[in-house]
């Protein structure tokens, strides 16, 4: 099973990922993650990428596609599929999803869509920065990352619509209980 979990900065997707990851034994592939974590290693991809993620904006796609390429070699057939969070964010990045998967002969099954009004976005994020200290974790960049996600990834919830792959869930409620209106829509044929 290949899903791909869809929401603003601060929905839930790393939080609801690990947990929707133990239980299917999927892949988790955070580009967020692995970006920050070339950013920490002070490795030429995270150096391009630092002043890009600490604006809210977008990396460039080759950046990112080259990660998942990467990725998905790496791990293909270890796991019973991949859940990629934070990616795709527009529609040509889901495009480019399409041909890498058409490569390697997988298809998405399902797109989670965790909704979570902006006012609750806001305090999650500021209660983040106390626990994580992520830079980019401030009302400013907040307000840069809302705009880019309302403006390019956004467009991929009628995409995915569209193509009957779209599952809306609500983000707002407490942990325990979005992760089980996730595993229902999972376990449903
Ligand atoms: P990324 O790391 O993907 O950040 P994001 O999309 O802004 O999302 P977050 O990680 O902030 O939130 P989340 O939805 O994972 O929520 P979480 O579970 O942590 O991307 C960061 C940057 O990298 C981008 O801005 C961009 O620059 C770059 N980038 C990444 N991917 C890219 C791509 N494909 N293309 C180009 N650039 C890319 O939860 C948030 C908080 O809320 C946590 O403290 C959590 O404990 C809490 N929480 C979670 N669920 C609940 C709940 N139900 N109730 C109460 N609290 C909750
Ligand atoms: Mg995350």
């Amino acid at each position: 099973m290949n899903l791909i979990l869809l929401g603003p900065p601060g929905a839930g997707k790393g939080t609801q990922a690990k947990m929707i990851c133990q239980k299917f034994n999927l892949c988790h592939l955070s580009t967020g993650d692995i970006l920050r974590n070339e950013v920490s290693n002070g490795t030429d991809l995270g150096v391009l990428a630092k002043d890009v993620i600490d604006k809210g904006q977008l990396v460039s796609d080759d950046i990112i596609i080259k990660i998942i390429k990467s990725f998905l070699n790496e791990n293909n057939n270890k796991f019973s599929g991949f859940l990629f969070d934070g990616f795709p964010r527009s529609l040509d990045q889901a495009n480019k999803l399409n041909d890498l998967m058409k490569s390697i002969n997988i298809v998405i099954h399902k797109v989670i869509l965790l909704n979570v009004d902006q006012s609750v976005l806001l305090e999650r994020i500021i209660q983040r920065k106390e626990v994580e200290g992520r830079k980019d974790d401030n009302k400013n960049v907040l307000e840069s990352r809302l705009d880019v996600y309302l403006t390019q990834t956004q467009p991929l919830v009628d995409y995915y619509n569209d193509l009957n792959l779209l599952k809306k869930v609500d983000g707002t409620n407490e942990i325990n209980q979005v992760n089980q209106d996730i595993n229902t829509i999972l376990e449903a044929a």
